[in-house]
């Protein structure tokens, strides 16, 4: 890790929040295992059967309303405390708000969050645990059967791109935790990060589709690993 190091960018996948007992998505009991993408996770799909896919939705949200951080996001909250002239910023992929409950800043949700919702017809975004239904009216324009959980579906295009291409360009430290590395553009960071000069680092359990791309894998669950390596981090920068 370079001494000059001066903006540290993380980015989460499904992977960091499995010790908070949230289901991935590709793993063996994950949750593309036990429903299709196709029915619930594109804007066909909401098209076809909206309050089928709000369901989904509002299944997830009790869970992941109970879900606590766990010792990995704690870990880079701590970071940002400790750290206070470094700029340290966090692109999730997560709809989960543990970095939130975490207590970290800087934050940024790129595939949109569980305690959202938008309207199709204003774009205005309201924040609810409650269920969703698509006979809703939108608080803002007073229109019926526009709104939709603010998620990012396939095939729609993922959040904060504009903001998030700046801070790949511009991080010195690039730290990935707990994604697969299969979906893009998530997966296309590191490349980005390490054309424009930042050192890369790969937190996951398993060698993953894009491992190739990353100067350095640090192996185990992310609740273990992370700690220790923002202990060195926070030891060598303070
Ligand atoms: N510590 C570190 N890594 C872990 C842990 C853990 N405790 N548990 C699981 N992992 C790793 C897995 O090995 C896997 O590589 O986390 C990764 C989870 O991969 P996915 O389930 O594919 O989740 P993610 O990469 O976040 O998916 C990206 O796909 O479906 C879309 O929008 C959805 O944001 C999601 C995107």
């Amino acid at each position: 890790m370079d001494k000059t190091c001066k903006h540290i960018v993380f980015l989460t996948g499904a992977g960091i929040s499995a010790e908070s007992g949230l289901s991935t998505f590709r793993s063996e009991d994950g949750l593309w295992n036990k429903h299709r993408v196709e029915d619930v996770a594109t804007i066909e799909a909401f098209e076809r059967q909206p309050e089928y896919v709000h369901q989904f939705y509002n299944s997830m949200r009790p869970e992941l309303f109970a879900a606590q951080p766990n010792a990995a996001h704690l870990s880079i909250a701590r970071l940002q405390k400790e750290l206070k002239q470094h700029k340290i910023s966090i692109i999730t992929q997560n709809v989960d708000t543990l970095h939130e409950k975490a207590g970290s800043n800087n934050i940024y949700h790129i595939h949109g969050q569980i305690n959202q919702l938008v309207c199709l017809q204003c774009g205005h975004v309201s924040e609810t645990w409650a269920e969703a239904h698509s006979t809703d009216v939108c608080p803002n324009c007073h229109t019926q059967g526009n709104i939709k959980p603010n998620i990012v579906f396939f095939g729609e295009t993922p959040l904060c791109l504009d903001v998030v291409d700046n801070l790949l360009k511009t991080c010195d430290l690039f730290i990935s935790v707990g994604t697969s590395g299969v979906v893009y553009p998530a997966a296309g960071f590191v490349q980005i990060a390490k054309l424009y000069g930042a050192e890369t680092y790969e937190f996951n359990m398993e060698k993953t589709s894009n491992n190739y791309m990353f100067d350095h894998h640090i192996f185990g669950k992310a609740g273990s690993t992370l700690p220790t390596f923002i202990d060195e981090l926070i030891a060598q920068y303070q």
